[in-house]
């Protein structure tokens, strides 16, 4: 039985805390967050106790994996902090971290302690994507040309949230958002050797960019456009994949289609789960390499390049050019 602790109760913890639920060898033995309200709320609906700090945890019990699901600005004092106290099993959410130097200091950390990391790319246990992944690798689309990835919608109040103050989240939905699309562009076109990014800002009183587009490119050609936003009317979270062969289009929550050369018309593809199940799914795998089973990572490694390609992007928009990586 692995006992896991959840650090940080807002959206994300409760998912974490959801997908735990349903996986059996899997014990939420904590909720930490100093909002004590809400978790005590949160910690009586997973029937698991409630936690301020995880000090008080470790003085009750010792978990043998913690989920960090805090603003990106604390992942890194988390994670040292549950090394120095023995855990050895980390999952920790997107982005990595809100700067590179953070990014490399966890790496740093994980690897001197010789843990079990995963960086909480979710989108990676999205099944679809899993049966994409499986598309390309087989060669059935032959080479890809484009890769077009956006999510968007409209986050109304981000100017009072974490997301939208530097400090917290490193940036706006270019590092928040469109973190996902650039591991989903290393994870199924390889890694990106050069990037480049414009941004936008209209929402009233907000001090990073509510859009972005990216583009990155891998050492074969493949060209990859990523978009995100938080102030269009009609969001979308939309995967396209084109290749010399065929093409795949996903609309999250709708259609699963492709079409290769010499189809007369688009088949359907069946999705055989849930897009909720993903969190869950992303535990299992979790689970999985603590018992080191092969698995798609996403490891720490991943979130460090993330965290590079997202720092270059920024860097493209001030220097108005291509960045190599
Ligand atoms: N994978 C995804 O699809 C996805 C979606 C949304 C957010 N996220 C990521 O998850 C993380 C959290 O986002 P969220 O939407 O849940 O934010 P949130 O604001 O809903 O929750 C964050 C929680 O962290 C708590 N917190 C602050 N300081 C803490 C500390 N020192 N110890 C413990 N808890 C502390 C806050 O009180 C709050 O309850 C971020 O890294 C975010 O980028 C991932």
């Amino acid at each position: 039985m692995y006992k896991i602790a959840i650090v940080g109760c807002g959206w994300v913890g409760q998912q974490h805390a959801d997908g735990c639920r349903a996986i059996k060898g899997c014990k939420i033995i904590g909720m930490v967050d100093p909002q004590m309200e809400l978790t005590k709320k949160v910690a009586a609906q997973f029937n698991t106790a409630a936690y301020g700090s995880l000090d008080e945890l470790f003085k009750k019990d010792k978990p043998d994996i913690i989920s960090v699901c805090t603003p990106p600005n604390l992942h890194r004092a988390i994670v040292e902090e549950a090394l120095k106290k023995g855990v050895r099993h980390i999952i920790s959410e997107k982005p990595l971290a809100h700067n590179v130097v953070d990014a490399r200091a966890i790496q740093k950390a994980v690897k001197s302690a010789k843990a079990t990391f995963m960086t909480a790319f979710c989108h990676r246990f999205v099944e679809p994507i899993m049966q994409i992944k499986k598309i390309i690798d087989s060669g059935k689309l032959g080479e890809v040309v484009f890769f077009r990835n956006q999510f968007s919608s409209r986050f109304d109040g981000v100017q009072q949230r974490w997301f939208s103050n530097p400090k917290y989240s490193g940036g706006g939905c270019l590092i928040d958002t469109s973190v996902h699309s650039i591991d989903l562009f290393r994870y199924l076109c390889g890694e990106a050797k050069s990037v480049s990014a414009r941004t936008a800002s209209r929402m009233a009183g907000l001090k990073v960019e509510d859009t972005s587009c990216v583009l990155l490119q891998n050492s074969a050609g493949s060209i990859g456009v990523i978009e995100a936003s938080w102030n269009v009317a009609i969001g979308q979270a939309y995967l396209e994949v084109s290749g010399t062969k065929g093409k795949i289009i996903y609309e999250y929550w709708g259609p699963f289609r492709a079409r290769f050369e010499g189809d007369k018309d688009w088949r359907d593809i069946p999705i055989k789960r849930d897009i909720n199940r993903r969190f869950e799914d992303e535990i299992r795998n979790f689970i999985g390499i603590i018992e080191g089973k092969k698995s798609c990572g996403p490891g720490v490694e991943d979130g460090v390049r993330a965290n590079e390609i997202i720092d270059a992007a920024y860097r493209s928009i001030k220097m108005k050019k291509w960045i190599a990586l």
